[in-house]
């Protein structure tokens, strides 16, 4: 108070402005130097933050932490959490330090397929997929031979999605999941062998086929080979009908030519005289 009386003085009005301005300097000189406090514990927490190891991640982050360890897979072992998360919030912002799968995947046909995480949902799992229904052209990226299996050889099977079938990586269900079997005592292993599952009407066997696979379908033929007693009835039907489905073998392959070439000059066909092959006319 005493100060202002003083310059009230006229002799003293002229230190006045003086006076405000070294108020003025102080309360900019304690702006300045709280500030500088308060930038200084930022940039501790900064420098504290770049240098945290992988071994810190796991204090704060522990649940990520556990599915990398458990599921991690090469995301465990080829990479580690800082090389994909360069940087930590507050420092780098949120959305900088998440990396884009592009930024190490690059360069084959199955790394330009659009959405990663519709089938490699958690990046800390890659491994751990939860395949949709509807899924063939992918797979494709890195099975091409099977798409062009399914194509050239076109069946019922070439418009079931693979992953109708593959419901999970490289699960290959068995064929009575959706069959039922031609005779009850067929096992999987059995349908594999006649039906290749990409084309299943490709049908093959080999010569230790039983006959009684071929029976349910043809009883008749069956029946007629049994009853008839022939030297034909102890052979098994792929005997003759060898390794592939509907071959029909001409008399001769086996037989030659059994009679004199007058007769048969005169009878064309084997069966004018011998009926049919199941039953020999008997
Ligand atoms: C002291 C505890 C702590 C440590 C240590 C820590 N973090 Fe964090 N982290 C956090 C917190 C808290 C957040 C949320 C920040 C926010 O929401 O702004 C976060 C956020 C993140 C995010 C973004 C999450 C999101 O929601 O998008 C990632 C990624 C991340 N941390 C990775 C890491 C990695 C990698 C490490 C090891 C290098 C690590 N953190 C170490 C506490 C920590
Ligand atoms: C191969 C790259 C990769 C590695 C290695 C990796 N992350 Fe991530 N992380 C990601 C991606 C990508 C996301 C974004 C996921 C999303 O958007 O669903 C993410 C998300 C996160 C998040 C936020 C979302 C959440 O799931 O909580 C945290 C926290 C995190 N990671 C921590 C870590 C920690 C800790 C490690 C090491 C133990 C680690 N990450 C290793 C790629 C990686
Ligand atoms: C910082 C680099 C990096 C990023 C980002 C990254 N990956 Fe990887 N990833 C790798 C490496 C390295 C491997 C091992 C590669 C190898 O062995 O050929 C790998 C392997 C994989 C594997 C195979 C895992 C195994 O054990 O066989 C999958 C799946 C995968 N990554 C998916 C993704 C997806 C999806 C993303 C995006 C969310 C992604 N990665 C982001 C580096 C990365
Ligand atoms: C339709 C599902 C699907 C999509 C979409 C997908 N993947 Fe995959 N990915 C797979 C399957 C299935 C595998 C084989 C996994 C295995 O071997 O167990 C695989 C394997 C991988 C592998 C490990 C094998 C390799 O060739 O290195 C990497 C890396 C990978 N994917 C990255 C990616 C990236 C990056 C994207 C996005 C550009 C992506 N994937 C999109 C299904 C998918
Ligand atoms: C990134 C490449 C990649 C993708 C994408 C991929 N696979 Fe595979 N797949 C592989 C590899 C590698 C193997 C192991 C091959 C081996 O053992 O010879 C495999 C094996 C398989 C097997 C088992 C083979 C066996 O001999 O038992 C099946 C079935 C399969 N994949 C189906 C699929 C289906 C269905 C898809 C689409 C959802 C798919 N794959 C997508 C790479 C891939
Ligand atoms: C109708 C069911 C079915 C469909 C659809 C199907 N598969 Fe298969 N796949 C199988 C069966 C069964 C096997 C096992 C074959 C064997 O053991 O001889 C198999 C085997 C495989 C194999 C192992 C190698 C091989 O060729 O035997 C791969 C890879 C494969 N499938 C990929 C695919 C892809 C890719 C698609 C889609 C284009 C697909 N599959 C569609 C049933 C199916
Ligand atoms: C996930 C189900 C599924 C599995 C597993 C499966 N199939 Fe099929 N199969 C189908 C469907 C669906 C059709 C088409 C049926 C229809 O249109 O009525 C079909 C049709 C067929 C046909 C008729 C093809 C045609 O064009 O007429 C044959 C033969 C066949 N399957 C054999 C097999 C064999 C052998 C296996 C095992 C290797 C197998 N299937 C496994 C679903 C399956
Ligand atoms: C001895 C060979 C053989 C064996 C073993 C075999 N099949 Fe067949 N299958 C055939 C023949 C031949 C057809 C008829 C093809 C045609 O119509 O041209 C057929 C047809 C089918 C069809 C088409 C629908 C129908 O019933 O006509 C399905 C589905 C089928 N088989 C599934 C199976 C399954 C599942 C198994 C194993 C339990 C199996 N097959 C074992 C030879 C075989
Ligand atoms: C699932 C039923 C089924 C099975 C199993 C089956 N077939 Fe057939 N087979 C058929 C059908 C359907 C035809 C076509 C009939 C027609 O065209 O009138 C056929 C036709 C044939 C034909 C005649 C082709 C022609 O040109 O007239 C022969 C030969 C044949 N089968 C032999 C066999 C033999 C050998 C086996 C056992 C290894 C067998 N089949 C198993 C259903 C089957
Ligand atoms: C000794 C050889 C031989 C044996 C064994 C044989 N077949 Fe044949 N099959 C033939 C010949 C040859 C034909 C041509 C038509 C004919 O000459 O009767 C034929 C025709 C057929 C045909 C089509 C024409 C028709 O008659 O309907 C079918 C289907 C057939 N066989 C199925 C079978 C089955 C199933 C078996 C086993 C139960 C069998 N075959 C055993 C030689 C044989
Ligand atoms: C795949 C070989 C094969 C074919 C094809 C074949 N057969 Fe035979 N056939 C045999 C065998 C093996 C015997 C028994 C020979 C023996 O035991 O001396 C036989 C025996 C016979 C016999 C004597 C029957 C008996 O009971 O004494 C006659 C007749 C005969 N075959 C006629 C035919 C005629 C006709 C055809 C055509 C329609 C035919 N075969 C097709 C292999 C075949
Ligand atoms: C004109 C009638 C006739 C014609 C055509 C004919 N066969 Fe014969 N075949 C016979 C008679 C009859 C026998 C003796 C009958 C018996 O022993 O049951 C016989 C016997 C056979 C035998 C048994 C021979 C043995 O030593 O046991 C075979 C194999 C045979 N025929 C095959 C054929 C073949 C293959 C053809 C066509 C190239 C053919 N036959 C055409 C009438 C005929």
């Amino acid at each position: 108070m005493k100060i202002f009386q003083l310059c009230k003085k006229k002799r003293y009005k002229s230190l006045l402005p003086l006076l405000l301005f070294l108020i003025f300097i102080l309360v900019i000189s304690l702006t300045i130097y709280s500030g500088q406090k308060e930038s200084l514990a930022q940039e501790k927490a900064a420098e504290a933050l770049l240098h945290l190891s992988n071994a810190d991640c796991i204090k704060c982050h522990s649940t990520v932490a556990t599915t990398v360890d458990s599921k991690g897979a090469k995301h465990k072992t080829a990479v580690n959490c800082m090389d994909c998360h360069k940087g930590h919030p507050p420092m780098v912002p949120k959305d900088k330090i998440i990396p884009a799968c592009s930024e190490c995947h690059s360069g084959t046909p199955h790394y330009e397929l659009a959405g990663c995480n519709s089938c490699h949902s958690d990046p800390h799992a890659p491994l751990e997929m939860k395949l949709a229904s509807n899924i063939t052209g992918p797979c494709l990226t890195c099975h091409p031979a099977q798409g062009k299996e399914m194509k050239e050889y076109p069946s019922r099977h070439t418009n079931v999605a693979c992953t109708v079938c593959h419901s999970a990586h490289k699960d290959i269900p068995p064929c009575m999941n959706c069959h039922r079997p031609h005779t009850p005592e067929m096992v999987n292993k059995d349908c594999l062998t006649c039906h290749p599952a990409h084309q299943p009407l490709t049908i093959t066997y080999g010569q230790d086929m039983p006959s009684k696979y071929c029976a349910p379908c043809h009883q008749d033929i069956s029946d007629m080979l049994k009853s008839a007693q022939t030297k034909h009835t102890a052979l098994e039907c792929v005997f003759c009908h060898k390794e592939r489905h509907k071959v029909i073998p001409a008399c001769e392959t086996c037989h030659g030519s059994p009679h004199p070439p007058a007769m048969l000059a005169q009878f064309k066909e084997c069966n004018a005289c011998h009926i049919n092959a199941h039953s020999l006319g008997k």
